[in-house]
């Protein structure tokens, strides 16, 4: 039977490559720095340019389809998943890593259909790797496919996280407090890419057991989230139960018995979920 979402899958890994190829040229150019929620939330021209670019491409081909973008919804632009399909974008992952030329950045499309989500493409675009996974049919980087490590010992691994961008002391204290503990498990290592999409990558492609954050959004970690499942691995919420898109908070591991040691060791903190009305975002 023919895929109902290649189209959409196809057109998403040509318009995130163009997309990258804008944020590679934007790199070697004066980038106007602005700030959002706080002074270490940023972004620039290149982010909004970018989810732009994505939008208007997607709405000449699929009219009906809707979208929940970082950018949009920065805007005031709803943040509600509905049965519709949907394309959620973050047009540059890791904007902090392009604003300094750390080179982790991606563009990430991820894609639902009665809020499940169908496929994910994550571009790498500085790394030039284009990770992509469509529901069933397994995830891929460059054409290769991925799997997840096979490590069931905690200590014998490596588990990414990040420090996000809220400089709240008590938070940062709370950040500290939960690495300290899976890092003394003890671990091989801690590592952060800078971005979660690729973080999350990183686990679909064997080299890092898992990655946890609390803060993150909806288009952080959409796309990738496809990947991780489709290398075989599996998606958490804090709790132990499934991973809720609009929570703000995930475990990505290659296997359970490793997403539920972080579990186990880690101690959840509020944020206001994405999904939230806007009065209670204020
Ligand atoms: C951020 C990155 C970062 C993570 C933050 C995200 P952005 O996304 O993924 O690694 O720590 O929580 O918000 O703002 O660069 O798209």
């Amino acid at each position: 039977m023919a895929d109902l979402w290649q189209e959409a899958m196809d057109h998403a890994v040509a318009v995130a490559r163009k997309a990258g190829e804008i944020v590679r040229d934007a790199l070697h150019n004066d980038m106007k720095v602005l700030c959002k929620s706080s002074s270490v939330d940023l972004v620039t021209k290149t982010d909004q340019k970018v989810e732009q670019l994505i939008i208007d491409s997607v709405k000449e081909k699929f009219p009906k389809h809707g979208f929940i973008g970082e950018e949009s919804v920065a805007a005031g632009e709803p943040c509600v998943l509905s049965d519709n399909p949907t394309w959620i974008v973050d047009p540059v992952d890791g904007t902090t890593n392009f604003v300094h030329g750390y080179p982790f950045v991606a563009v990430c499309i991820g894609f639902a259909v009665n809020k499940t989500l169908e496929f994910g493409v994550v571009y790498s675009c500085i790394e030039d790797k284009m990770y992509m996974a469509r529901r069933g049919k397994g995830a891929f980087c460059n054409g290769e496919p991925l799997h997840v490590s096979d490590q069931k010992e905690i200590n014998q691994s490596i588990i990414a996280t990040e420090f996000g961008s809220n400089r709240d002391p008590e938070v940062v204290d709370r950040i500290f407090s939960n690495m300290r503990k899976i890092l003394c498990l003890p671990l091989h290592g801690m590592r952060g890419a800078g971005s979660a999409a690729i973080n999350m990558c990183l686990v679909a492609s064997g080299c890092v057991e898992a990655y946890y954050e609390i803060g993150i959004h909806c288009w952080d970690i959409a796309a990738a989230a496809v990947i991780v499942e489709e290398a075989g691995g599996v998606l958490m919420d804090f709790e132990g139960g499934p991973m809720d898109l609009m929570s703000r908070r995930i475990i990505a591991a290659n296997n359970k018995t490793i997403a539920e040691k972080i579990v186990k060791e880690i101690k959840a903190y509020p944020a206001v979920r994405d999904d939230a009305p806007l009065q209670t975002k204020q």
